[in-house]
């Protein structure tokens, strides 16, 4: 008989957001009447940008027409977004990254768990916690774990923790470690990273030869000046760091499906005998023999995002999110519960009432409030006894939620 992948029995029995979609399922069948506010999975609930609908209009048109149809695109994506990508996220902010740096792809998630196939198995990882479950679950699916302990944790793994005392900012790591995660603005603490963080994680790994997975796919939240966008506006990061970004929070993309991820042809790591090999080639052939591209309405779509008007109906989209943070923010705070996050990003991180473990925080929530957020500890054992809120929603669900929240506490 054939043998499955093992490691897959080491997860947990189901990823994170499917997992409270079933609990939510069992009670509003239950409740069919009960009006239940989302604030769970943070999907974005505001319609595309009227630019993105105009191109895609256009960009399926040209596909009902011989002399502009098109067939396979480059995997890497076409040459226009890539271009517009490089100019406006990269060089724009003095960032040194051009154009064939840049892979378009379907998504950040998938990127970010696909990224592994190049990295043999023996490397150490560092991840935060708690962080985007992604990470962990991708690496315990390559074999890089053992069996998780009670509370969660995987042994094989380098937490760094994330907690109130050190501002939600880890420590460098007390061992030497090649691939590190960070994910900034952070997914789900809602907290940002200092340039002086940032440089101190570059520094890191261009000493020991590590690489730096950085995750910036709520960078479009950073409100506050002299946060950097990218980690490529730390000097050094070109030869030390990988990054991912998508057009799902930025541009109301989740179920359009537009990311891409940057690899700087300076970026090296050693192979077997101890040679340097550039990782953008290997990257560029696992694209190119597993991934056949972004359809090319959905690419004319996202370079849409960077047309004056798109730009501008996009910003206005993420001020009204930030709006819905702020209010929750406040709402919760005044409370009387602790509240992080919610200023640079759409996540808003409490401390759970009444020192409360999260699932069961996520239980009364539900019951007593109608209200459905995410545990904290689905993203870390330092997520235990907090709780994330998402701000993707419509202005009046928000302002439901926060009376109904402060009715509970
Ligand atoms: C989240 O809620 O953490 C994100 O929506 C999940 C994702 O982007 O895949």
């Amino acid at each position: 008989m054939a043998r499955i992948n093992d490691n897959y029995l080491k997860l947990a029995a189901g990823y994170l957001f499917p997992e409270i979609g079933r609990r939510v399922k069992a009670f509003t069948d239950a409740n069919p009447t009960a009006k239940v506010i989302r604030m769970g999975i943070g999907d974005v609930t505001e319609p595309l940008p009227p630019a993105c609908i105009a191109a895609l209009h256009k960009a399926t048109d040209e596909l009902a027409v011989r002399s502009s149809f098109r067939g396979y695109g480059p995997e890497q994506g076409y040459d226009f977004l890539r271009e517009a990508i490089a100019k406006n996220d990269y060089q724009s902010r003095k960032c040194d990254i051009s154009a064939n740096e840049i892979f378009v792809s379907d998504g950040s998630k998938c990127d970010v768990g696909n990224i592994l196939d190049i990295f043999g198995a023996d490397n150490k990882i560092a991840i935060q916690d708690p962080v985007y479950p992604v990470y962990v679950d991708t690496n315990v699916m390559v074999g890089r774990t053992g069996v998780a302990a009670a509370n969660g944790r995987y042994p094989g793994l380098v937490y760094l923790p994330c907690t109130e005392e050190n501002g939600f900012s880890p420590e460098l790591p007390s061992e030497k470690v090649d691939l590190i995660y960070l994910c900034y603005p952070n997914n789900p603490t809602g907290t940002v990273a200092s340039r002086a963080a940032l440089t101190k994680w570059v520094e890191y790994a261009l000493a020991n030869e590590a690489i730096i997975l950085f995750d910036a796919a709520y960078e479009a939240y950073i409100t506050e000046e002299g946060i950097p966008h990218s980690i490529y506006e730390i000097p050094g990061a070109r030869e030390c760091a990988i990054e991912f970004r998508s057009f799902s929070k930025t541009a109301g993309f989740t179920g359009v499906r537009c990311a891409f991820t940057v690899i700087p042809t300076a970026l090296m790591a050693r192979t077997a005998d101890g040679s340097k090999k550039d990782v953008h080639s290997l990257w560029n052939r696992r694209h190119c023999t597993k991934f056949n591209g972004v359809s090319y309405p959905v690419q004319r779509a996202a370079e849409a995002v960077y047309s004056a008007e798109g730009a501008k109906q996009v910003k206005s989209t993420i001020a009204f999110y930030l709006e819905n943070a702020k209010l929750l923010r406040e709402g919760i705070h005044k409370a009387g519960v602790e509240v992080f996050g919610g200023i640079n990003a759409p996540y808003i991180w409490l401390k759970t009432p009444h020192d409360l473990k999260s699932w069961d925080f996520f239980d009364l929530l539900l019951k007593q409030s109608h209200l459905v957020g995410t545990p904290g500890s689905g993203f870390g054992s330092c997520g235990e006894g907090y709780f994330r809120l998402s701000a993707f929603n419509s202005r009046e669900n928000t302002i439901e939620a926060v009376d109904r929240f402060q009715k509970l506490t």
